[in-house]
């Protein structure tokens, strides 16, 4: 379990997020062909890692509006299936229809908290999470429960932002309205975007859960877009923690932070268009 600051209320924090998430699942179901092209590569890698293959049960956590949990059961097959979790509904209702409108008849969707499963012990082959881990305030918690609802010699595998220096698409924006909004960095332990991302964090946490046999990999994953007003309205729109930290400013500033944010990005593109820097590091274990 990781250490919390004092101050630090968990359950506020989740019931934020849950309602950042609510807000922005239109959006980031919306932008789901941006987010496959810049994420297809560390999904590929998280699904070979965790040997995930025709036949498999396929628990996704924080599955958000169904990627990857939908290529994931196009993966498994008939034979197999997948339940996608999450404890946004709104955002879980778009995974559903995606299922539906995709013919996919082996995806269950059901809302539940990544460090709560309602789901009985050894029942899962892998337990994937893509960018979901880094939210919960209890990563130690999240990890036991997906332990437990492995089989033995079930797959772990999940996928994290690194450094701040190597998202710069990410820890620009959320400098600057840390700056304009004078609020301080989650102190460690919290959670927070980059909370697994130092060298060797990710797997320490899968180790100290408990997992054997554990494997990172790095995949450089950036942000193409034609223009870097195109990513700020990605981010503006589907990254709903830029706007609660916006929350405290008047409208005229939170628009001066954007501007801001527009030209600081501004340096990323080039002859072929916008290449926000973003790397991924994608971790596995074995139960
Ligand atoms: C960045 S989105 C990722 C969604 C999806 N995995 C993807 O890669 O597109 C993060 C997701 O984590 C979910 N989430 C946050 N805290 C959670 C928790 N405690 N339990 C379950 N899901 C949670 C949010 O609702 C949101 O859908």
């Amino acid at each position: 379990m990781v250490a919390q600051s004092v101050g630090f209320d968990p359950v506020r924090y989740k019931e934020t997020t849950r309602e950042q998430w609510q807000g922005v699942a239109e959006a980031w179901r919306r932008w789901g062909p941006t987010i496959e092209d810049w994420l297809g590569a560390a999904t590929r890698a998280m699904l070979d890692l965790a040997v995930i293959g025709p036949g498999d049960r396929v628990l996704d956590v924080a599955a958000g509006a169904g990627e990857p949990a939908l290529t994931i059961a196009r993966r498994v097959g008939p034979t197999g299936s997948v339940l996608a979790t999450d404890i946004a509904p709104n955002i879980l209702a778009h995974a559903a229809t995606a299922a539906a409108e995709q013919g996919l008849g082996n995806v269950e969707t059901r809302v539940m908290d990544g460090e709560r499963l309602d789901l009985p012990d050894a029942a899962f082959d892998a337990v994937t999470s893509r960018v979901g881990l880094i939210y919960f305030p209890d990563q130690g918690r999240a990890l036991a429960e997906t332990r437990r609802v492995l089989k033995p010699g079930g797959r772990v595998a999940a996928i994290v932002y690194t450094t701040p220096e190597r998202n710069r698409f990410f820890s620009i924006p959320v400098g600057i309205i840390r700056r304009r909004a004078q609020l301080p960095p989650p102190a460690p332990g919290q959670p927070g975007p980059f909370s697994l991302g130092g060298d060797g964090v990710l797997a320490d946490v899968l180790a100290r859960a408990g997992f054997r046999d554990v494997r990172t990999e790095i995949v450089p994953s950036p942000l193409r877009l034609p223009s870097a007003v195109d990513c700020v309205r990605f981010e503006r729109e589907a990254f709903g923690a830029l706007h609660q930290m916006l929350s405290g400013l008047p409208e005229p500033e939170r628009e001066a932070a954007w501007d801001e944010i527009t030209a600081e990005l501004g340096q990323f593109e080039g002859p072929d268009g916008f290449a926000g820097p973003c790397e991924m590091v994608v971790g596995v274990g074995t139960k």
